[in-house]
């Protein structure tokens, strides 16, 4: 265990677990969800499921992971040893697996139009109906968004395999800082089209009135899926974490970094979206058929500037999709190396196997084998459901569970305190919020998605 790798600096920390949080979830999930549940009021909400529910959720990976300096499994095996916490740690090594497989499929089509952006098409030179239509067409074909899938989880294992410092910190560190300033002269673009107000206004305007329980559901599910919380990443990422590092202060840092990156994105989409004249929807359509669809027509006026940010934008989201990949592949990979004895290099490889087989499954199932269902589903939507509604709340709740009624309070307050060198005062706080306040919110996530 001596020569367990740790992240070199405050700032590989946050930018690797910021990379796991910011992802395709941001920019195509959140404005979506901003709009339709009130705009800004939806942010109150969001910010208090945050503060309340997630951070909390945040806290309890953090403790268990840096506490144990394990994987999943082999944390709750350690910290709880001869108990049958481990089984749970298991699910978290399995879920971001299984997430991985259908993230890949996305993180392949941004693959595709990177491509497609870097060879004119978006520029004004296709007419509207070959941008609009590409989209269907692509990922209802066979071979090409497999090979797009292939490659983007081959980048992936590229990444993992170079182990935390050379690979997962570099390539973070580097990723981080270029989205955050892609994503800013993409807004910049966006707000200056003509018609981009209608998206302003849409996404500002607070409607109160929209505020249901389904929008404090929504805003939970979000705030879960976006922290990337109940899958073990931010429990392994900690793993990798010093001993004096401030585990709140790095907690905040993220979630703030994810909301700010959420909220320039969401400003960044809809304008472009309004400009151009189209109804906001959810998925994938928005972001893969209707910017291009905008740089397209932008593209007859002012050619090389379209070109331009079309790459950006393709180029940010495949960036934010790859920061993201990588931590799902990790929980496994430190599953493996700690828990089996395995080498980096071939656990890396044959994880990144599995999920890409799963991957191609997946894949599949936009075209060839769109018609076969589960419980009504294909298998992308049937994996996305059982992972975004149950997994990741149940891997939510089995961590505040763990850390707010198993391990010792004493061991708590060590780890998060840093030994009672800061975090005192807030530590009753957190506390209360992970044994009670944190589990309620979770309830409400499974009570939606059986009843909502
Ligand atoms: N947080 C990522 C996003 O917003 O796209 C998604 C994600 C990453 C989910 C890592 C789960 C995970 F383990």
């Amino acid at each position: 265990m001596s020569q367990r790798e740790h992240f070199g600096s405050r700032f590989a920390v946050i930018a690797a677990m910021a990379g796991s949080a910011v992802g395709l979830g941001n920019i195509w999930r959140f404005p979506y969800v901003l709009g339709e549940y009130g705009g800004a009021a939806f942010i109150l909400v969001y910010v208090a499921a945050s503060l309340f529910v997630a951070l909390p959720i945040f806290y309890a990976e953090s403790v268990i992971g840096r506490r144990s300096r394990l994987d999943t499994y082999g944390a709750m095996r350690k910290l709880a040893p001869g108990s049958a916490w481990k089984w749970a740690g298991l699910l978290t090594v399995v879920s971001p697996l299984l997430i991985l497989s259908y993230y890949s499929v996305v993180g392949g089509w941004s693959v595709e139009y990177l491509f497609k952006s870097l060879s004119y098409s978006f520029t004004g030179n296709s007419t509207e109906a070959e941008v609009q239509n590409f989209f269907p067409q692509f990922i209802s074909s066979t071979w090409q968004p497999l090979v797009s899938h292939t490659i983007f989880m081959a980048m992936v294992a590229g990444i993992v395999l170079g182990g935390i410092k050379k690979g997962i910190e570099r390539f973070s560190k580097v990723a981080m800082p270029l989205l955050f300033v892609l994503i800013i002269v993409i807004l910049a673009y966006a707000i200056s089209l003509p018609g981009s107000f209608a998206g302003v206004e849409y996404l500002l305007k607070p409607d109160f009135s929209r505020l249901s329980a389904d929008a404090v559901a929504a805003a939970l599910g979000q705030a879960f899926f976006s922290l990337s919380l109940g899958v073990g990443t931010v429990l392994t990422y900690a793993s990798y974490v010093k001993k004096d590092e401030n585990l709140m202060v790095s907690g905040v840092e993220t979630a703030v970094s994810d909301l700010v990156f959420a909220i320039i994105a969401a400003f960044a989409v809809m304008p472009a979206v309004f400009a151009a004249g189209i109804a906001p929807g959810s998925g994938p359509g928005l972001v893969f058929q209707t910017l291009p669809f905008i740089f397209n027509k932008m593209g007859q006026g002012m050619p090389l500037l379209s070109y331009l940010i079309s790459i950006s934008f393709f180029v940010t989201i495949l960036a934010a999709a790859l920061t993201s990949a990588i931590s799902m592949l990790e929980v496994g990979v430190a599953f493996l190396v700690d828990e089996k004895g395995f080498k980096r290099r071939s656990a890396t490889l044959l994880l990144a196997f599995c999920t890409w087989l799963i991957g191609v499954v997946c894949s599949l199932s936009f075209g060839p084998l769109s018609e076969v269902k589960l419980l009504g589903l294909t298998f992308f939507d049937f994996l996305d459901k059982l992972c975004s509604n149950w997994l990741l709340p149940l891997g939510g709740l089995v961590f505040t569970l763990f850390v707010g009624w198993r391990m010792k309070k004493a061991d708590v307050h060590d780890e998060f305190t840093n030994a009672g060198s800061c975090n005192r005062r807030t530590f009753p706080i957190i506390y209360i919020l992970i044994r009670y306040v944190a589990p309620i919110g979770i309830a409400i996530i499974f009570l939606s998605s059986l009843f909502l």
